[in-house]
């Protein structure tokens, strides 16, 4: 009798949760749809239409730019990739102009460099630009084609289908990937299309079953969008903060800096409130072309740090000032933690004064290292006053960690 009800166990288990061990950090690397959107005219702008060509030519970056390195690995294909249609055994298949190779071989491409590979598919009638999507009795098929092609992280979207559609497909993807038997990571933008938030989306459940998800608007090249986003999510970090964690991360979009319309201070703030947000680092930029700022912002290993802390705990907004100043705060691994005081003036730098007691901090004797300066800044108490500069729509961002000396003096 009991080994039956093992049995049964093991058989239902693989069914209940996305158990696929992948994403343990948040996720990082490069997507096309934030810097090349839906750009199909190979034949006028070979350099920036979504072909197999675009995404060589961003593996090699990856790999030849010390991207890889620091953990950018997913080489993800967002939307448009695919034929109007579907092949005669009912199967999504790349368009051929642009794929000439098709995507197994680009899959084979990015693994032999190390990379992964995504790949964008949409539950409902059409994706948002209009390629074909993924019916219900099509969800296996496509998981197959995915799994066949050795494809490493699929992003479904939901555009074109109604509330019992995503509530059936969601789930149904996740289980029709795991059954295929190759670790393929889930990216859910469910929580995208019911509001973002409880009641509608039951985030335990999205915990289950997918290893990240998108919970709000599409980022946009401006800092009003990039406000916007971390405005929405720290509003509504009571229901967010907790959600998120190893294998299963909240995700506010791609990182835009590189583009046009950030500039270095703004593409600090959004690197560091990402970092803060353990916020998956998905750049969509060209790398080609990349400034070496821009460069210096995202390859910035401290941040990068941060962003990955095994622990994997979302941040929170701590404090919000009347002189338009903003604090946010997120714990760590060993004992340490991340501050960022990101300005919302529009007036000149601002000094602001505080002490890590006003911010929470308990007795301690701290040193904080400011990222994007390479200084630090010695706090032998929670109540030493410091003054930091934070220019208008940037931030200072610190990692804070105990003097070694006083835990030594204190146990
Ligand atoms: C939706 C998604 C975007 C992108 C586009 C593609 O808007 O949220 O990230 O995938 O679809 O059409």
């Amino acid at each position: 009798m009991l080994w039956k009800v093992i049995l049964l166990l093991m058989l239902a288990l693989p069914t209940l949760a996305l158990d696929n061990g992948l994403m343990r950090t948040p996720p990082m690397g490069w997507m096309s749809w934030g810097r090349f959107r839906c750009n199909t005219d190979c034949r006028n702008d070979p350099k920036n239409c979504i072909s197999e060509a675009l995404f060589v030519d961003m593996a090699d970056r990856l790999v030849e730019d010390g991207w890889l390195k620091l953990g950018y690995k997913y080489l993800i294909i967002d939307d448009c990739w695919s034929f109007m249609s579907r092949d005669n055994k009912g199967r999504l298949m790349p368009d051929p102009i642009r794929f000439p190779n098709g995507i197994h071989k680009l899959a084979h491409y990015a693994h032999d460099r190390k990379l992964k590979l995504g790949i964008h598919a949409n539950m409902g009638k059409q994706t948002c630009a209009g390629y074909p999507g993924t019916m219900l009795d099509q969800i296996e098929t496509d998981a197959q084609t995915f799994a066949d092609w050795e494809v490493d992280m699929l992003k479904f979207d939901g555009c074109y289908s109604n509330v019992n559609e995503q509530q059936k497909g969601f789930p149904l993807m996740s289980k029709a990937l795991n059954a295929t038997g190759r670790p393929i990571a889930y990216s859910c933008s469910w929580p995208m299309y019911r509001g973002g938030l409880p009641p509608s989306v039951n985030y335990s459940f999205l915990g289950e079953i997918c290893n990240l998800w998108r919970n709000y608007d599409d980022i946009e090249d401006s800092w009003e969008s990039v406000m916007r986003i971390v405005d929405w999510f720290f509003q509504n970090q009571a229901d967010l903060q907790s959600v998120s964690g190893p294998g299963h991360w909240n995700d506010p979009d791609m990182l835009i800096i590189g583009n046009f319309g950030l500039n270095m201070e703004q593409s600090q703030a959004q690197m560091a409130l990402w970092a803060i947000m353990a916020a998956p680092l998905i750049m969509s930029n060209d790398l080609r072309t990349l400034t070496g700022e821009a460069r210096s912002i995202l390859q910035n290993k401290a941040v990068i740090a941060i962003n990955q802390d095994p622990l994997g705990i979302q941040g929170r907004r701590i404090l919000q000032d009347e002189g338009h100043i903003e604090v946010f705060w997120r714990p760590l691994s060993k004992s340490a933690s991340a501050l960022v005081f990101l300005s919302r003036r529009t007036d000149m730098p601002y000094r602001y004064h505080s002490t890590l007691s006003l911010l929470n901090y308990t007795s301690s004797s701290y040193t904080a290292y400011d990222v994007f300066k390479d200084e630090t800044v010695s706090l032998p108490s929670v109540n030493t006053h410091f003054t930091i500069t934070i220019n208008p729509s940037g931030v200072v961002m610190w990692y804070v960690y105990p003097d070694k000396s006083f835990e030594a003096k204190c146990t």
